[in-house]
């Protein structure tokens, strides 16, 4: 997720820091001890085609894995909007990808409609931890995914347990689903498409 060699390793080390002081501060927020693997993001990016993505949206860049791994698949002329509430990772992330695609924000995933101007998402990636957000936290990201997407979009999430599933299926037409198993711990992986009416709400 970094640069290479002895800079890069202390980099990473450092994100890492700030990601376990943020989980010991707010746990049910973060909801991981570690970032997501590099294997599991690109599995879950896998899951959709960011290659013509206009408008992209993250939820919970954390240390900025995601993050990275999407702008190294969007188009030159992509934006990429990255919700993160906790002040000193979203400061990180901005830091250490310097993209002009790229808006971090620091705002809850549940506020992303007003950034947007009125446009919609093409992919939108969760990796917020809805087992432990409170549930309106959870259903406010949801729906507001719902009622952002363009048509034919697609939602990705990624969750360490199947808990969310339910709230997915209640909201979109077609879940397609699979296993990060080389994860610690393995992620379960979400493909959402075609909102029902109403988001399901
Ligand atoms: C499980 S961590 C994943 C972080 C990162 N994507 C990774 O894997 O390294 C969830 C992240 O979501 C952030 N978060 C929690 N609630 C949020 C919300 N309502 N809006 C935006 N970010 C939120 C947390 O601060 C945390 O960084």
């Amino acid at each position: 997720m970094s640069g290479s060699g002895e800079g890069g390793l202390r980099e990473d080390l450092t994100r890492r820091a700030l990601f376990l002081r943020s989980m010991l501060a707010r746990p049910r927020e973060v909801g991981a001890v570690w970032p997501t693997s590099r294997r599991a993001v690109r599995d879950l990016l896998d899951m959709a085609d960011l290659s013509g993505a206009r408008r992209v949206l993250e939820f919970g860049a954390g240390t900025g894995v995601y993050t990275q791994g999407i702008l190294g698949r969007i188009p030159p002329d992509a934006r990429l909007l990255a919700f993160e509430v906790d002040p000193g990772l979203a400061s990180s992330v901005e830091e250490k990808l310097r993209d002009p695609r790229l808006r971090v924000i620091c705002d809850s995933a549940e506020n992303a409609e007003a950034y947007m101007e009125g446009g919609k998402a093409d992919v939108i990636v969760s990796s917020l931890p809805f087992t432990t957000l409170p549930p309106g936290v959870r259903d406010g990201v949801l729906d507001l995914a719902c009622r952002v997407l363009a048509p034919g979009g697609v939602v990705l999430v990624l969750q360490y347990s199947p808990a969310v599933l339910p709230h997915l299926r209640r909201r979109f037409s077609r879940v397609r689903r699979r296993v990060s198993p080389l994860n610690l711990p393995p992620a379960f992986l979400y493909a959402c498409e075609d909102p029902r009416d109403g988001g399901g709400s």
